[in-house]
């Protein structure tokens, strides 16, 4: 593997959020705007309207009247938008004419250039499946039964170490903490730097301005950091025989063991994202949700063997990634409309996650549905998420290791969230633990 750094042509993300509207002001203003408009009009691609959380009516709208929608972006350019269940799903199951290709534009809205950090979410068959089939192992069965006492005694000690009866952010405390220790463990870098893993992939889909990085120049310092620790451990892991993490297995793995560098540095930018960023937000949009439906809450401590029931509806109410995007590689006749070759498709997985015609009350949490499992977070087809019963398991285990220790968790005050079309996520969110059990 030679050194070249990925890092070195700037953020992955160029665009400022000075480039979009301002969103309505309230939930009910959000409502009539995407009533109103033009209907040829609505581009839902703002990170201000997922910031806000009020880009559901557009959806609701999009869905109704128009479920295959074709708009320019200023910023992301034309793009068509699939905004029903079974729609997206047929997207997703046909990779021979929607391409993930990082070549072509990728897997967000936004085209990531020239490809230039190559990751196997980001392929077509076949370099996408020797790739996936390398890290596989870490989340096979055998490999999660002997994660879940490491991850319940980690969760032990967390919630153990919470103050009581002071206000205090569950993201920081709870969910980063928790998510970068797993994630530490996987790649086998060291416990005590964990929370740079959680700073690189923050950094990594970060929008200058937004919150997370100022300048561009700062996300080229920082992933360079990042790719360097990473390439002086993949030398480490190459030089001993195969191991059970994440790096050794890209390392020594027939497919992976001759990647140029920057597919290495791409694929540990899906790592770290993939596993970080999606179940740190499902944890925290637990608490939110069981605390807006105080119903639900009350269901789930009289019934605690409904855990894994509302691990997968938060999983579906919080849709930690909100999109995944394809290239049509031809013309492609869709939903009574003509989808050309070149064409950038976004399966939305969140309005697919509140459509009525397949999901009965979508807007509604409700921790024992039938079938609570049926929802599309986790994608479809061959890039279906290979971490998701991993991620299911963290927040099986936090809630069962919470419901022994607390009657409840008050959140105390409005979440922050995330500038991100893409990631469905918070900042930060406020909560207090009156007592202990
Ligand atoms: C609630 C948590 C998670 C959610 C919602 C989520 C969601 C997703 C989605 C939507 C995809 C793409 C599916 C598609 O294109 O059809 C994906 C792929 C992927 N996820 Fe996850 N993920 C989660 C947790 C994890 C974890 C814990 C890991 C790490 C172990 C992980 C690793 C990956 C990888 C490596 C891929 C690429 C798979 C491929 O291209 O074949 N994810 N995930």
């Amino acid at each position: 593997m030679t050194d070249t750094l990925a890092s070195r042509s700037g953020p992955l993300i160029t665009y400022t959020l000075d480039a979009f509207p301002e969103p309505p002001p309230t939930l009910e203003a959000a409502r009539a705007h995407a009533n109103a408009q033009p209907l040829a009009d609505i581009d839902v691609a703002n990170p201000k309207l997922f910031h806000a959380d009020l880009v559901e009516p557009y959806f609701e709208r999009l869905r109704r009247e128009d479920p295959v929608h074709y708009v320019e972006s200023p910023t992301f350019g034309g793009y068509w938008s699939i905004t029903r269940y079974n729609d997206i799903m047929s997207v997703d199951m046909n990779h021979q004419k929607f391409s993930s290709e990082a070549a072509l534009g990728g897997i967000t809205i936004n085209d990531i250039s020239n490809g230039r950090l190559p990751m196997f979410i980001a392929m077509d068959p076949p370099g996408h499946d020797v790739q996936r089939k390398a890290v596989q192992p870490i989340v096979a069965p055998p490999n999660l039964r002997n994660l879940e006492p490491l991850i319940r005694s980690r969760a032990a000690a967390i919630l153990d170490g919470l103050p009581v009866g002071v206000e205090f952010d569950w993201v920081e405390k709870v969910s980063v903490e928790l998510t970068a220790m797993t994630l530490a463990t996987l790649m086998d870098f060291p416990q005590e730097r964990r929370r740079k893993l959680t700073r690189w992939s923050d950094v990594a889909t970060a929008v200058p301005g937004a919150g997370v990085i100022d300048r561009p120049e700062q996300w080229v310092e920082e992933m360079t950091e990042c790719f360097t620790a990473f390439q002086n451990l993949w030398h480490e892991r190459a030089a001993q025989p195969p191991g059970n993490d994440l790096i050794s297995m890209l390392a020594h793995g027939e497919g992976t063991r001759n990647m140029p560098a920057h597919e290495f540095q791409g694929n540990v930018v899906l790592l770290i994202v993939g596993g970080n960023d999606t179940t740190r937000n499902s944890i925290t949009g637990s608490v939110l949700a069981l605390n807006q439906n105080p119903d639900q809450y009350r269901k789930l401590r009289e019934r605690p063997e409904l855990v894994a029931s509302m691990v997968s509806e938060t999983i579906r109410w919080q849709t930690p990634l909100a999109h995944m995007r394809r290239t049509a590689v031809e013309d492609v006749e869709f939903g009574g409309k003509v989808i050309r070759k070149g064409d950038k498709v976004v399966m939305w997985y969140l309005s697919g996650n509140r459509d009525e015609r397949v999901i009965e009350r979508p807007d509604e949490y409700i921790i024992d549905r039938p079938r609570p499992r049926q929802h599309m977070s986790f994608g479809y087809g061959i890039h279906r998420c290979v971490g998701n019963r991993l991620a299911e398991m963290q927040l099986q285990i936090v809630w069962e290791e919470i419901l022994k220790r607390f009657p409840t968790i008050e959140v105390t005050g409005p979440p922050q969230r995330v500038y991100s079309t893409f990631i469905r996520g918070y900042r930060s969110l406020p909560v207090k633990i009156p007592h202990r059990l």
